[in-house]
C-alpha cells in the first residue's frame, strides 16, 4: 500500500483481460488507493474472465465498451454518467493488431487490417476523451500505454508501432485542448512484459532478452513498475506532468547500443 489517497475518487480502466494485463497492474493500485474502480472490458468473454478476477473485491463495476464501436463508446459513458456523475481518472491499455500483421515485411500491411490496428490502438483515446472530458468537473488524469517502436524500428512489431507513434502524438494534442480544464494527459512507455497481446508479437523473447542485456539496470521491468508509476500519473503527485511519455524500461530507450 502506497501513500496516495484516492478516496472518492472514480476510475474507470480500459483493458483487462486478465490477471497479466498491464491495466490490471495499474487498476490494481489504483484501488488500493481507495478509487472506486470501473472496469470496462471489450466483449463478453473478456467479461467472463474480469468478472472472476474482481469477484472478491467491493466498489468494482464492470462494463462493457468495444473502443472500435462510436456507439458503444457513446453508451459506456452514458452508463458511467448515471451511476457514478463524474469521472476523475481514465486508463487507455488497449491495442489491436492482427497476428498476421505482427510479423514479415511491413511494406504488406493489408490496408483494411492497418485502419483496424490505428483505430483500435490510437484513434479510440479521441473518442474516449471526448466523452470522458465534460465528466472530468474536477479536473482529472488520463493515461495511455504506448511502446519505444513509436520511435525506433522494431522488426515485427510494425503496424503497431506507426499506431504508437500516432498514439503518443494523440497525447500531445490531447493534454494541449484539455489542459486548460486541469485534465492531464500522459502516456508510459513501458518495456516488454508478458501479456496475452505480447503473444502476438514475433520475436517477443527475443525482444526481452536483449532489453534485458543492454538496459542500464541489466532487467526487465516488472508489471508492479509499471503499475506504480500508473499510480504516480493518477495522483495530485504528478500535477504538474502533462503531455508526456514516461519510460519505464529500465532505462533500454537511452542507449545506443
Ligand atoms: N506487454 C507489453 O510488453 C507492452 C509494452 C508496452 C506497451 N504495451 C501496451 O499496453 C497496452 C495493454 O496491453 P497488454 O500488454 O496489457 O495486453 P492485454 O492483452 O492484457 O491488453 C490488451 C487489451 O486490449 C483490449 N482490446 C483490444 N481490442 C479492443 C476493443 N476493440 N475494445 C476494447 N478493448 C479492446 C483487450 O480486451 C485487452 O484487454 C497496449 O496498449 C499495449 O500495446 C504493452
Amino acid at each position: 500500500m502506497y501513500q496516495i489517497d484516492l478516496r472518492g475518487k472514480n476510475a474507470l480502466v480500459f483493458g483487462v483481460a486478465n490477471e497479466h494485463s498491464i491495466a490490471w497492474s495499474i487498476a490494481r493500485l489504483l484501488k488500493e488507493a481507495g478509487a472506486n474502480l470501473i472496469l470496462a472490458y471489450q466483449n463478453e468473454r473478456f467479461g467472463r474472465r474480469v468478472s472472476n478476477l474482481v469477484s472478491s473485491m467491493d466498489n468494482v463495476s464492470l462494463v462493457e465498451c468495444d473502443v472500435s464501436k462510436d456507439e458503444s463508446i457513446q453508451g459506456t459513458f452514458e452508463t458511467i454518467k448515471d451511476s457514478f456523475g463524474k469521472l476523475d481518472i481514465v486508463v487507455h491499455s488497449v491495442a489491436y493488431a492482427g497476428r498476421e500483421d505482427l510479423q514479415g515485411n511491413f511494406s504488406e500491411t493489408d490496408r483494411e487490417n492497418f485502419a483496424m490496428s490505428l483505430d483500435i490502438s490510437a484513434y479510440s483515446l479521441i473518442s474516449i476523451l471526448r466523452y470522458a472530458g465534460p465528466m472530468m468537473e474536477d479536473g482529472g488524469s488520463v493515461i495511455a500505454m504506448t511502446f519505444h517502436a513509436s520511435e525506433k524500428v522494431y522488426p515485427g512489431y510494425n503496424v503497431m508501432g506507426t499506431a504508437k507513434a500516432a498514439l503518443e502524438n494523440i497525447v500531445r494534442q490531447l493534454s494541449s485542448e484539455f489542459g486548460k480544464d486541469d485534465i492531464r494527459v500522459n502516456a508510459i512507455s513501458a518495456g516488454p512484459l508478458e501479456t496475452l497481446a505480447a503473444r502476438g508479437i514475433s520475436g517477443f523473447p527475443d525482444m526481452k532478452h536483449v532489453h534485458a542485456e543492454r538496459a542500464p539496470l541489466k532487467r526487465n521491468i516488472t508489471h508492479d513498475e509499471v503499475g506504480k508509476v500508473g499510480l504516480f500519473l493518477c495522483s495530485d503527485l504528478s500535477s504538474g506532468v502533462t503531455g508526456s511519455v514516461i519510460y519505464v524500461d529500465a532505462g533500454f530507450n537511452i542507449m545506443a547500443i
